[in-house]
């Protein structure tokens, strides 16, 4: 094989492992922790709009009431001031449920 054949091989095998690996990465879920400290916190810290603070137990005792299913129901399709899924467009069901349940049990105390 000339040699310039053989280098392109050789980096065309490199993308295409680095490729494989964002692939991987994209479908992997992100932790509820990220994705609270990424999206959640711009609102649900310091409560803006009326949002339930993290840590907060007043705040969520009664949103915990209403059960997972409708807070993700409301976090998928918005909730009054929430907006849907809380500006994570490209959340799936389980990553919003992850984080749903991370603001939970950062505040149960
Ligand atoms: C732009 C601000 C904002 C962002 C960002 C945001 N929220 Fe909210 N969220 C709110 C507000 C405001 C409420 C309270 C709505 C109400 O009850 O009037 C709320 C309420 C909720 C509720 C309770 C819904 C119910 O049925 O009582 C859940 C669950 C929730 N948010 C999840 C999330 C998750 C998960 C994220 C991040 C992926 C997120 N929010 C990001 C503003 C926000």
């Amino acid at each position: 094989m000339p040699f310039p054949l053989f280098k392109l091989a050789h980096v065309i095998r490199i993308v295409s492992v680095v490729l494989l690996f964002c692939v991987a990465n994209a479908n992997a879920a992100r932790s509820g922790d990220a994705l609270y400290n990424s999206y959640c916190i711009a609102c649900h810290m310091n409560g803006v709009a009326g949002a339930p603070k993290l840590g907060n137990k007043a705040d969520w005792q009664p949103r915990i009431d209403k059960g997972m299913d409708v807070l993700l129901k409301d976090a998928m399709s918005g909730f009054r001031a929430m907006p849907p899924k809380g500006l994570c467009f490209d959340c799936t069901e389980d990553e919003l449920r992850s984080a749903i349940q991370y603001m939970i049990d950062n505040s149960q105390k």
